[in-house]
């Protein structure tokens, strides 16, 4: 029940209507019991926005596209890592008396790092990254962090080496992918999202190199990429997954608590499914 004391979390982002946190974190929220509500928010000015999150007392707040990059002139700290990747996915509101500081956090690699790490440790493992935009940067900068090596590779050539030069990491372009082993493939691109599902970000017959395939896309939540590598006996990590613990993540930084993983994986599944019907 919202009463006087329930806190207030959300998103900012444009479009919002489509995103699965509210679903995520009201079922989070509900099922631990806490007093606290989740909605999602288009600003019309996003530093209007964000001083009246600021001043209405908002507890944490998500942020997605476009406002990931822009949002970080705004705030009073930023987490290291955040800093390095270049984009803010979560703010946290910290009050003391009138006084109030907002911290950036980007919870995206902890996510893509603890959903590679239920199939294995990415210490040390060598990971196959596609893709060269905002996903690819996070889950770039994530696996640095695990004690990943990373191979990059990307359709535009340019852009793939640009951001293989700030990862530190080997550029393979798609023509020499034939020659390339590694323990892992993460897709970090849009290949293969509704409607274009048919739409490959690696050659089908590539996936045998790769024991681990890894995919952010979860709509379908079983994309034409992971059913091609279930089918060549590889392991398989959907979109969801990451999607989850990013979510926990953020969870765990607002309220302090450790994430009720079922809860939340439940309800994006319902809301993933509710979408398309
Ligand atoms: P985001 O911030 O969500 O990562 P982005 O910055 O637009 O999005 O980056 C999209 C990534 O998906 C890019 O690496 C893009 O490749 P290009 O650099 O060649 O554009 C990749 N991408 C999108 N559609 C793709 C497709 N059909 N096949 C291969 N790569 C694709």
């Amino acid at each position: 029940m919202i009463d006087g004391h329930t806190q207030l979390f959300g998103i900012i982002g444009d479009p919002v209507e489509h995103s699965l946190s509210p679903a995520m974190h009201n079922a989070a929220l509900a099922h631990l019991g806490l007093n606290g509500v989740y909605v999602p928010m288009r600003p019309a000015d996003l530093a209007e926005a964000f001083h009246g999150l600021r001043s209405l007392g908002f507890v944490g707040v998500s942020v997605t596209v476009p406002f990931k990059v822009a949002i970080m002139d705004l705030l009073d700290a930023i987490d290291p890592v955040a800093r390095k990747i270049g984009a803010v996915n979560t703010l946290v509101f910290e009050r003391t008396g009138t006084a109030v500081r907002c911290t950036g956090h980007n919870t995206d690699w902890l996510g893509s790092n603890r959903a590679l790490a239920e199939v294995i440790d990415p210490a040390g493992r060598t990971v196959l990254l596609v893709g060269a935009g905002g996903a690819a940067r996070a889950v770039g900068f994530g696996l640095i962090e695990a004690g990943a090596q990373i191979l990059l590779t990307n359709r535009t050539e340019a852009k793939g080496r640009h951001l293989a030069g700030q990862l530190g990491c080997p550029f393979i372009p798609a023509t020499d992918l034939a020659g390339i082993r590694a323990d892992a493939l993460i897709n970090t691109t849009s290949a293969g999202m509704a409607p274009h599902i048919e739409a490959m970000p690696i050659a089908p017959e590539l996936l045998p190199h790769f024991p681990v395939v890894m995919d952010i896309v979860y709509a379908p939540l079983e994309t034409r990429l992971l059913r091609e590598a279930t089918a060549r006996g590889c392991r398989a990590i959907d979109g969801l997954t990451m999607l989850q613990y990013q979510g926990a993540a953020q969870f765990t930084l607002w309220t302090g608590r450790e994430a009720p993983h079922p809860a939340m994986r439940q309800a994006l599944l319902a809301a993933l499914h509710g979408r398309h019907s």
